[in-house]
Order: C-alpha cells, then sequence, then structure tokens
C-alpha cells in the first residue's frame, strides 16, 4: 500500500477504538474515512462492535455503509451524535480545517455541527501553520453562478468553478457548483472570511470548519498522534 493511503489507514484505526456499542455515529467522506468505514463494517460483522447506527455525510459514504452493513439513521430521527469522523484537507494548529476537496461539504457540515464529538483522522501531510495552502472549496448555487465566482474573486484570492476532467463543472450530491478559491499568501484571517462567505447570497457553504474539532488524529512516519479537547 502507498506511504500515504498506509498512514490515512492508521488513523482510521485509531478513531475506531473511540466507538463503543451503540453509538450513534456521523460517517464521514473521503479516502481517509473509507478506511474508518470499512473497518466499523469488519467490526460490525464480526461481532467487535454492536448497536452502531451512522448518519453518512454523501451519497457516496451512504452507499459504501450500505454494501458493509452498518445501519444508517437520518438527522430527523436523533437529536445528536455521539462521535463524528472525518477526514479533511488541511488542520491548523488550532485545529481549524479545510474540507471539502471530496466534494461533501455542506452535509458534512450538517451531519458534524449535531456531534458531540467530532474526530478529524489525516495523515501528518495535512498539517499547516496556516489554512489556505491549497484551495478552498466553496458550494455555490448554479443561479447566477458565475456572479457569484467574480465575487469571490473580491476576496484575496483567485477563484473558479471546479470542474470535471471533461470540462463539465462538478456537481455535488446537492445540485449545486462548487468553486475554488486559491490564497496565494495562505488565508489571513479564516475567521473573517468565513462571515463573508456566510453572508454572501449565493454561497451555500465553505468549507471552512472552524471551531468544530474537538479531536484530531494524525498519522506520520514516527507514529499516531491523538489530541482531544471539550467542545
Ligand atoms: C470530503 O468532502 C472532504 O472534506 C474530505 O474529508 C477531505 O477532502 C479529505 O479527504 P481524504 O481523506 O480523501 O484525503
Amino acid at each position: 500500500m502507498e506511504d500515504i493511503a498506509r498512514l490515512k489507514k492508521q488513523a482510521a484505526l485509531k478513531a475506531l477504538t473511540f466507538v463503543e456499542d451503540d453509538m450513534l455515529l456521523g460517517l464521514g467522506t473521503g479516502s481517509t474515512t473509507a478506511f474508518f468505514i470499512d473497518a466499523l463494517g469488519a467490526a460490525l460483522r464480526e461481532g467487535r462492535l454492536q448497536g452502531i447506527r451512522g448518519v453518512p455525510t454523501s451519497e457516496a459514504t451512504a452507499a459504501r455503509a450500505r454494501e458493509l452493513g452498518i445501519p444508517l439513521v437520518s438527522l430527523s430521527q436523533v437529536e445528536y451524535l455521539d462521535l463524528a469522523v472525518d477526514g479533511a484537507d488541511e488542520v491548523d494548529p488550532q485545529w481549524n480545517l479545510i474540507k471539502g476537496l471530496g466534494r461533501a461539504l455542506l452535509r458534512e457540515k450538517i451531519v458534524e455541527i449535531h456531534a458531540r464529538r467530532f474526530l478529524v483522522i489525516v495523515d501528518d501531510s495535512k498539517l499547516v501553520q496556516r489554512l489556505g495552502r491549497g484551495p478552498l472549496p466553496v458550494e455555490i448555487v448554479p443561479f447566477e453562478a458565475e456572479a457569484t465566482v467574480r465575487w469571490l474573486n473580491t476576496l484575496d484570492c483567485q477563484a473558479d468553478f471546479w470542474y470535471e476532467e471533461d470540462g463539465s463543472r462538478v456537481v455535488t450530491d446537492n445540485g449545486n457548483y462548487l468553486a475554488l478559491c486559491r490564497f496565494p499568501e495562505g488565508i489571513a484571517d479564516a475567521y473573517a472570511l468565513a462571515r463573508a462567505l456566510a453572508d454572501r447570497p449565493g454561497v451555500v457553504e465553505h468549507g471552512l470548519f472552524l471551531d468544530m474539532a474537538t479531536g484530531v488524529i494524525s498519522a506520520g512516519r514516527d507514529g499516531v498522534r491523538v489530541l482531544e479537547r471539550e467542545r
């Protein structure tokens, strides 16, 4: 297995040790979380865990969980989640995150805001001093989307639609477009940027997950580190 994939799997397997019988789980999206979902499915199948129910953050995660026999519920049926587990694209020293390069940021945020504990699982290449090393995904409504992207370009970034290889625009599970904002100097003030994005009509949600993570599990060549705090 490729080195990065091996580290992602190590972080995911460590997260499984936080799961207890009868927990309600938020199930994230992406390649790191896929290792977690696979391990959770195996633990249920082998009777090492029981009574687990999950709320998926994307159609892809829902499909994978169903294949593995992980019971799924919706937030309309449960008030809160005991634990959410998900990957991230960037994690800064305050555990603020950029997420969404797996295209699922809106559902991830809706689900993860309901979790009492939110564990982020990453390989240590995702750890950054300042957010914005890579692009920030922003989900926008298709109506007058060009005007929204034009406005995004006023935020000290270079923004464009996210395109598929065939040149079509990436469309999310929610039928919206994604824009990618690249900040040449990184993001100077993530809180101010999050407020500006949240206030803008046409922007549905953005990939800044601020003050949400209660724990980070990062796997590196020198081992797996687990850090946790109260929400
Ligand atoms: C999904 O939309 C994202 O938020 C992922 O959690 C993030 O992109 C990390 O993905 P990988 O685990 O595939 O690196």
